[in-house]
């Protein structure tokens, strides 16, 4: 991989991550890119640095442009470690250039690195930075999605570098939306940004809507989108900005998810009626067993649903470990604006159930109770239990939808 030139000497110089398919607990299928892009300039500048691992290859696409000696600013837009672990190598080459970080940036850099000897330059928003012919004007974008977040605009060539927000976990030969979406689809790009968006930004959708309100109102002209992951969004950036509102204001399609665990398949036989008490009120359904599937994904298929049932069979009086572990990891995400619901097996004392529906209070979700809750096997009049709960679920969720969206499904559809 060499330097890609995304606008007129503006260069992507990130590495692409072929393999990764752990990312901090979250599945990447498709890997990921770590993506950093050099100004050629009068003074010359480098905006982020990559993942540790993969310094090499960005001081590679670096070197095939310019002596990294001849650096002089470098902007971090990010701390976390897949975009500021190379730091310290990079200012080994360039030991006098100035760093430009948040106020918040610097004081978390100073754990990770001894910067005793760097040069910092702490900037806010609206401030900006000549390189000799472009102007790099800062946007703080704290909590999106870290502290110490910010955004580079570069007004000359209407570029917006984003940092995590717009990204999505793929690794690709593609550099740009366009050339993705001929090589793949429209859809799957779509997908990779639902998928992004639900696992880390899904908290943040308040802050989100009020950021994109504050680029509007500076008036900044966007005509290129340059985020740390993933492509480029060149040929549509305003599209990425609707998604992000769709997003951030909880669009959602008409249909239940099932997500469930079970030991004896007392709980996973309690779908197969509750799936068809869904059906038979015409909402659509989905079942996930946890084991089965990667809980990354189970996220992204509740955020992309408007109504969540959680099966789990009781376990020394709580619930299923993988279903608590499930829960608690969505608690943390903060979900807004779901429809939730509980089933499952017990064998004496049961209490999975109720202590699911303790947790779906926690989170401030609506919800549809008593759920169901069924001894050692589902008998034939717990499986009409379970079909008439389905069916009233599942009216509830058309009733719960309209008042978001309308009667109106598919904005989300896979
Ligand atoms: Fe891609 Fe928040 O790091």
């Amino acid at each position: 991989m060499r330097a890609v030139e995304i606008k007129p000497g503006i260069y992507w110089v990130g590495a692409i991550d072929w393999a990764v398919r752990d990312f901090h607990g979250y599945v990447t299928p498709n890997g990921t890119s770590y993506n950093n892009y050099l100004i050629l300039d009068k003074h010359v500048t480098l905006v982020d640095t990559v993942k540790h691992d993969f310094c090499e290859y960005t001081l590679e696409n670096i070197r095939s442009l310019a002596d990294p000696a001849t650096i002089e600013n470098i902007v971090v837009n990010h701390i976390e470690n897949d975009h500021a672990s190379s730091l310290d190598r990079i200012m080994a080459l360039a030991p006098n250039a100035t760093i430009y970080i948040t106020e918040r940036g610097k004081k978390a850099l100073d754990r990770f690195f001894d910067t005793s000897k760097w040069t910092f330059k702490i900037v806010k928003t609206g401030q900006s930075l000549n390189t000799g012919t472009k102007t790099i004007t800062f946007l703080e974008t704290p909590m999106l999605h870290w502290p110490d977040s910010m955004m580079s605009y570069v007004k000359e060539d209407k570029l917006l570098i984003s940092q995590d927000a717009f990204g999505q976990h793929l690794a690709s030969s593609a550099r740009f939306d366009d050339a993705y979406c001929d090589q793949y689809s429209v859809t799957a790009l779509e997908h990779a940004v639902r998928d992004y968006y639900a696992n880390i930004l899904m908290p943040f959708g308040t802050l989100i809507k009020a950021k994109i309100a504050e680029i509007r109102k500076l008036g900044l002209e966007i005509d290129m989108i340059a985020p740390d992951h993933g492509i480029i969004w060149k040929k549509d950036p305003g599209k990425i900005l609707q998604m992000y509102l769709d997003m951030a204001n909880d669009k959602a399609d008409r249909r239940v998810v099932i997500v469930y665990d079970t030991m004896w398949h007392s709980t996973e036989h309690m779908t197969i009626p509750l799936m068809q008490g869904i059906q038979s009120a015409g909402v659509e359904v989905e079942v996930l067993k946890l084991r089965s599937t990667p809980m990354s994904q189970a996220i992204k298929r509740i955020w992309e649903s408007r109504a969540m049932l959680i099966g789990t069979p009781t376990l020394n009086n709580i619930m299923f470990p993988t279903v608590a572990e499930f829960l608690t990891h969505l608690r943390g995400l903060r979900p807004k604006n779901r429809l939730a619901g509980a089933f499952g097996s017990f064998g004496w004392g049961g209490g999975a159930v109720k202590e699911a529906y303790e947790l779906f209070k926690k989170m401030g979700l609506e919800t549809v109770e008593p759920g169901v809750e069924v001894l050692y096997r589902p008998s034939a009049e717990d499986e009409n239990k379970c079909f008439e709960f389905g069916r009233q679920f599942a009216e509830k969720t058309i009733e719960y939808h309209k008042k978001f969206d309308g009667n109106v499904t598919g904005e989300c559809r896979s």
